[in-house]
């Protein structure tokens, strides 16, 4: 990579030091560093000892046959005995482990601890009676209601590992993933509400189901839980419904445990080819991992905090941080079954109010679609029980790390960034909330037992104040262990690229600044080339939303005759700034060349009215790419909202853009 264009970057000279009173208190302080970095197995086996285990481990890490790690080896537990069970038998069961809330107003539920072990041991039991085995795949297509947490968990407490498929996707995507791992029972609902109205689910598992039969692996059963009300179509051979399955089942289920390695889930994530990749995650190290930075990270007080993750159980941040580090932490916690602007604009504010939330987990793209809005929509909430934001999914820039600060957190609250992937299974790189002096845009360094390198194309570590790839140096316990049926793939993606060295390769570009700390710029596929410079999309896209009448914007880079590659952007304007007016094009052309330098300029810029995103927020690049290089748009089966592109390609046509 050239340092000369890298030094460019983010120019970021503001510091905020953690609050006293968190620094005072805080769960793991400075000295865990240097104690994880001497012996960090030893460290690990600290971390584990905060879970129940039917047997302990032998060994911490067997890491002989590499890169195929193997964790906790000879240890036994169950995962959903050390989420629920446990914490009633210390006396908390009265506890409220969820706080549901649906999109509907006033539907809403407070699941105890004590409740959720009866609901978990009864769709155990239902699992078990419809014919699924220690082993067997079971996929999970819901809404984010109670339902999907006591599936899963049921999963896990009779070692069938689950497959949660996101609500959002179509049949297709759902019907490749139930053959992939060959699923026998799929769990959903008639349908859930979104926006203010029901939407089906049912019917796609349907079609699914039909696919999958038709490929030699049937699913044998489904079972449905009445959510809508909505029509169903019902196969009596096939179709059960949860309230009669599980309804009728016994509360008393006693948890097997299993090994360490025992596979846990399956989640599925895009990968450089069209066939998404299985990554699979198992149950000792997973659940040590995701407890151990739920409670770190987050600095977890689980008799006082009230804790709310807004990411969807069909995502890995879902699994991690709404189910089994929380759980596994007998936290409180909030979930909240709709969007944030139904019934309207302020609903997440409302429910951080009424709940008193304390610690806050979303992704910057939320938090950007926020400032769109303008400030007094949540200025109308009383936010002040908030002492910790969380920030997740891509990187943070510095203008909506300054707003979700000042904006939600009133200044008292420390952002932290956590950089980590569906493969890493847990945070790996983040500030710790009572230790950093957290730095806007930057996830900072790799938490303590965590090592990471920013290094070279040889795999060196570069100086700072230089670029490179960012690779994790060490295994660690909640890495994927394989991808689903593809050992080969697995070493290929992650292992092949730096392997003299062992590096896992995260895929993505970082910077390492004058202190050492950690600017993650995003997949180093979305690092451009211009002029043989290379130019973070992440930092021109920060430069963009950083002028005022910016609200959103996603930069690609186009094939360009003279300059190899040229940098196009797509931009959102704030309401507030209606057309942006006659010279806005050049205005933000301007702009880019001021904070970042002439290098960086636009070759075109488009206002558009919104971005394609998948349904997990992330804006996608390549159907961009796409447009920028006037090719006939891609496959945009992941887009949730397809009618995008088309507004898009429209505003292409009026010939808003300047070249
Ligand atoms: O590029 C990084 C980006 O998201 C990728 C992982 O995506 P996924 O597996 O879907 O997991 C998302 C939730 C963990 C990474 O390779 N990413 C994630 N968090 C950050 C980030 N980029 C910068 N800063 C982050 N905090």
């Amino acid at each position: 990579m050239s340092d000369e264009t890298l030094s460019n970057l983010l120019k970021e000279e503001r510091r905020f030091e953690p609050p006293a009173q968190i620094a005072a208190a805080a769960n793991l302080t400075a000295e865990a560093y240097d104690r994880a970095a001497a012996d960090p197995q030893a460290f690990w086996a600290e971390q584990a000892e905060r879970l129940d285990w039917d047997r302990r481990w032998d060994r911490v890490l067997d890491w002989d046959d590499a890169p195929f790690a193997k964790w906790f080896v000879g240890g036994r537990l169950n995962a959903a005995y050390n989420c629920v069970d446990r914490h009633v038998a210390a006396g908390r069961g009265d506890k409220v482990a969820l706080h549901w809330v649906g999109e509907p107003l006033d539907d809403t539920r407070d699941i105890t601890y004590a409740e959720l072990q009866d609901e978990v041991c009864r769709a155990a039991n239902a699992l078990t009676d419809l014919g699924v085995r220690t082993g067997d795949r079971v996929a999970i297509y819901l809404p984010m209601i109670p339902e999907a947490v006591v599936a899963m968990l049921a999963c896990a407490r009779i070692g069938a590992p689950h497959t949660v498929v996101f609500g959002g996707f179509s049949a297709d995507a759902l019907a490749s993933r139930l053959e992939d791992c060959q699923a026998k029972v799929v769990v959903t609902s008639d349908g859930g509400y979104r926006r203010g109205s029901a939407s089906a689910l049912k019917p796609a598992v349907d079609d699914a189901r039909a696919k999958t039969a038709a490929g030699g692996h049937p699913v044998e059963k489904v079972l449905v839980v009445r959510r809508t009300g909505q029509e169903v179509a019902w196969d009596d051979a096939v179709d059960v419904w949860w309230h009669d399955a599980v309804g009728g089942a016994s509360t008393e289920h006693t948890p097997e445990s299993f090994d360490a390695e025992h596979p846990l889930y399956v989640m599925y994530t895009s990968g450089t080819t069209g066939k998404p990749k299985g990554i699979l995650h198992t149950t000792g190290g997973y659940l040590v991992g995701s407890s151990y930075t739920h409670w770190a990270v987050f600095d977890l007080k689980p008799d006082t905090d009230v804790y709310w993750c807004s990411a969807d159980i069909g995502w890995v941040t879902g699994h991690s941080y709404v189910v089994y580090g929380p759980l596994a932490n007998g936290a409180t916690q909030v979930m909240y079954e709709g969007t944030p602007d139904s019934p309207e604009r302020g609903r997440w504010w409302q429910i951080i109010q009424d709940y008193k939330v304390s610690i806050f987990y979303t992704a910057p793209t939320a938090i950007r679609s926020f400032m769109k809005q303008g400030r007094e929509i949540p200025d109308g909430f009383d936010m002040s029980s908030l002492r910790i934001l969380g920030s997740v999914g891509e990187p943070i820039n510095p203008e909506a790390y300054i707003w979700y600060r000042h904006v939600i957190g009133g200044d008292r609250t420390p952002v932290i960034d956590t950089w980590w992937q569906t493969e890493t299974g847990a945070i790996m790189i983040s500030p710790l909330p009572g230790v950093t002096a957290g730095k806007p845009g930057s996830a900072m360094t790799a938490i303590p037992g965590v090592s990471s390198e920013v290094v070279n194309d040889e795999g060196e570590p570069v100086p700072n104040g230089s670029g490179g790839y960012l690779v994790l140096t060490s295994p660690w316990p909640a890495m994927l262990r394989t991808i689903w049926g593809d050992d080969q793939r697995y070493k290929d993606t992650y292992w092949s690229r730096f392997a003299k060295q062992g590096y896992y390769f995260a895929g993505d570009g970082a910077k390492k600044d004058e202190d050492g700390d950690i600017w993650v710029l995003g997949r180093v596929d979305d690092v451009m080339n211009v002029s043989g410079h290379r130019l973070s999309t992440t930092e021109i896209e920060s430069a963009l939303v950083s002028h005022p009448k910016v609200a959103e914007a996603a930069v690609v880079g186009a094939k360009d005759e003279d300059t190899g590659q040229a940098v196009c952007a797509f931009v959102i304007l704030r309401e507030d700034a209606g057309d942006g007016g006659d010279d806005i094009v050049a205005e933000l052309r301007q702009h880019v060349r001021k904070e970042i330098g002439p290098i960086a300029t636009p070759r075109q810029i488009m206002i558009v009215p919104e971005l394609p995103k998948t349904r997990s927020g992330k804006i996608m690049r390549r159907l961009l790419r796409d447009v920028a290089e006037r090719r006939e748009v891609g496959d945009v089966t992941t887009l949730a909202d397809s009618s995008v592109m088309d507004l898009i390609s429209a505003k292409q046509d009026e010939g808003r853009t300047e070249e």
